[in-house]
């Protein structure tokens, strides 16, 4: 009986566990269905939040992007301002060179057909020394220095002092230069072949004076419009800024001063274009909220081993008390309709943010700082 029931009981125990391995097995093909069917959710919701995350960006760097034109367009009226006074001095200086430079020609014949050796090697020291000497930097201090030469003038024999004196003064000799003049004391014709030597030298350091002023403020407009706001890149930070306040140069021009104190430090790996994105904002709004009249100082200085901090004060009226809170907040704005969007420093936030650097401000009236720290390498 024993050896009965016991085949029927596992005959039982079979049947269960075969139907058990059934609804098992039926459980495990329907998880499976359902496992492939998330995997596939999964995998689609991943590939949108991919394609959204990856619009955001791009609507973001537009932003930056739209924000910076507009800054940029704001900027033009200057810089085109800032241009038109070096190329005013280009212009002229070139016009009014041809028609000495005929004069001059003329001039020389005529001296040195009427001057012996000895004097015409003179003529030639003299001519040297006052051309490696002559500058218009000086000019500060021209009156007070024409009235020093006249009297040096008069002293070795030149007749009409006062006129001399004027002249040289105004292509920056000083009374040291005078004594190589002394052989020509006498003779007006060669002062003034001498002076017109030196007039001409002078024009060419106006001229280059002003071009020097146009390459920079044209590799500044470069600088500010060329790299890529998605580039990590070596960053100079002392020389963008200083690319930065060239353009902002023709607003301290009014009353506002702005004073510099970089530091020389070695490069640090940065969204080189978003972080000038980020000094132009704040510079900005310095310079709207000082309205014509006021300081700014940029301080950049190593902050840690791992860090740098920059600085940017003003000592205007400060932030309105009521919107100091949230400045960082998107549309949050003072200014009249038109002339301002707030975006500017929410824009900077997340600049900011993507360097993993900090953003703070400080504002009461009569300062108002904002300082960054971002890490050397992000
Ligand atoms: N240095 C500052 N001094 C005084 N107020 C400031 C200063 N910086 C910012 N603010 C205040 O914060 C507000 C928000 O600045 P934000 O740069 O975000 O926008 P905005 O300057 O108004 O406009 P946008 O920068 O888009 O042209 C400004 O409207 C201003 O009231
Ligand atoms: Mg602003």
């Amino acid at each position: 009986m024993h050896e009965q029931a016991y085949p029927r009981s596992a005959e039982k125990e079979i049947t269960l566990l075969k139907r058990k391995l059934n609804k098992s097995q039926y459980f495990r093909k329907r998880l499976e269905k359902t496992y492939d069917k998330h995997q596939t959710l999964l995998e689609m919701t991943t590939a949108e939040l991919r394609e959204t995350f990856q619009k955001f960006k791009e609507a973001q760097m537009q932003l930056i992007q739209s924000e910076k034109i507009s800054v940029l367009g704001q900027m033009m009226a200057g810089i085109a301002h800032e241009m038109n006074t070096p190329i005013g001095v280009i212009s002229t200086a070139i016009k009014s060179s041809q028609s000495k430079f005929e004069a001059l020609s003329a001039s020389f014949l005529k001296l040195f057909q009427s001057l012996s050796p000895e004097l015409l090697s003179l003529f030639q020291q003299a001519s040297q020394t006052l051309l490696a000497v002559c500058s218009r930097k000086q000019l500060s201090k021209r009156r007070e220095n024409a009235a020093i030469l006249e009297k040096k003038l008069q002293e070795i024999g030149v007749a009409d002092g006062r006129q001399w004196g004027k002249a040289f003064a105004n292509v920056g000799l000083t009374v040291e230069n005078l004594d190589v003049l002394k052989p020509f004391a006498t003779s007006p014709d060669a002062l003034q072949l001498l002076y017109a030597l030196t007039e001409m030298s002078c024009t060419f350091q106006d001229i280059d004076y002003a071009s020097n002023a146009i390459v920079k403020l044209s590799s500044a407009i470069r600088q500010y419009t060329h790299s890529d706001p998605n580039r990590i890149a070596e960053t100079d930070l002392k020389k963008e800024l200083e690319g930065m306040l060239i353009l902002f140069h023709h607003v301290t021009k009014g009353n506002i001063e702005i004073y510099q104190d970089l530091d020389p430090l070695p490069v640090i790996y940065a969204y080189t274009d978003q972080l000038n994105q980020l000094w132009t904002n704040l510079i900005n709004n310095a310079v709207s909220a000082l309205k014509g009249n006021g300081h700014i100082w940029i301080r950049l200085k190593n902050f840690d081993t791992d860090h740098i901090m920059v600085e940017v004060i003003d000592d205007g009226p400060g932030i309105p008390p009521d919107i100091l809170p949230k400045i960082f907040e998107p549309y949050v704005t003072s200014k009249e309709k038109g002339e301002g969007t707030g975006l500017g420093l929410s824009i900077s936030r997340d600049i900011v943010a993507r360097h993993k650097g900090t953003l703070e401000c400080e504002s009461s009236p009569g300062r108002t700082l904002f300082r960054i720290i971002l890490p050397k390498k992000i």
